[in-house]
């Protein structure tokens, strides 16, 4: 009985990780609009990474940040004191990312 929840607590994890793999490659495949991204952006992202995206106190500069994936899942899981912006759409993210590089 043990080793059956043990099985189900890990098959859990590894499908929440697919989860977001799947979700990742979902958004790559949106047609992305940064004229959107941009209020996205400032609403949720710019009072850490700056509207330019130079950087804060609070957060580094993306400037240089242009791989679309790392964007992608550092916006959805979220890194270090960095909180996760799930709750966002998949559209939502996949037009942010856009903005973010065009920075
Ligand atoms: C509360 C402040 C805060 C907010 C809001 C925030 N970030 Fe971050 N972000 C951080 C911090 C701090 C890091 C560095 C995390 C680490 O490496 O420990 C980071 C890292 C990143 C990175 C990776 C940079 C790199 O080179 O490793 C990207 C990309 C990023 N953020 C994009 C975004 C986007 C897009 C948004 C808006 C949806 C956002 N961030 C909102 C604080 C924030």
């Amino acid at each position: 009985m043990k080793n059956v929840i043990l099985t189900l607590i890990s098959l859990l994890f590894i499908s929440s990780c697919g989860g977001s793999e799947a979700r990742i490659d979902a958004i790559l495949k949106l047609d992305a609009k940064d004229e959107n991204g941009k209020s996205i952006y400032e609403a949720n992202c710019s009072r850490c990474h700056g509207s330019d995206g130079s950087g804060t106190s609070l957060g580094p500069g993306i400037k240089s940040e242009n791989d679309e994936e790392e964007i992608i899942e550092v916006t959805i899981e979220g890194e270090g004191s960095m909180p996760a912006f799930d709750h966002l759409s998949d559209q939502e993210i996949a037009d942010l990312t856009k903005y973010s590089k065009s920075l």
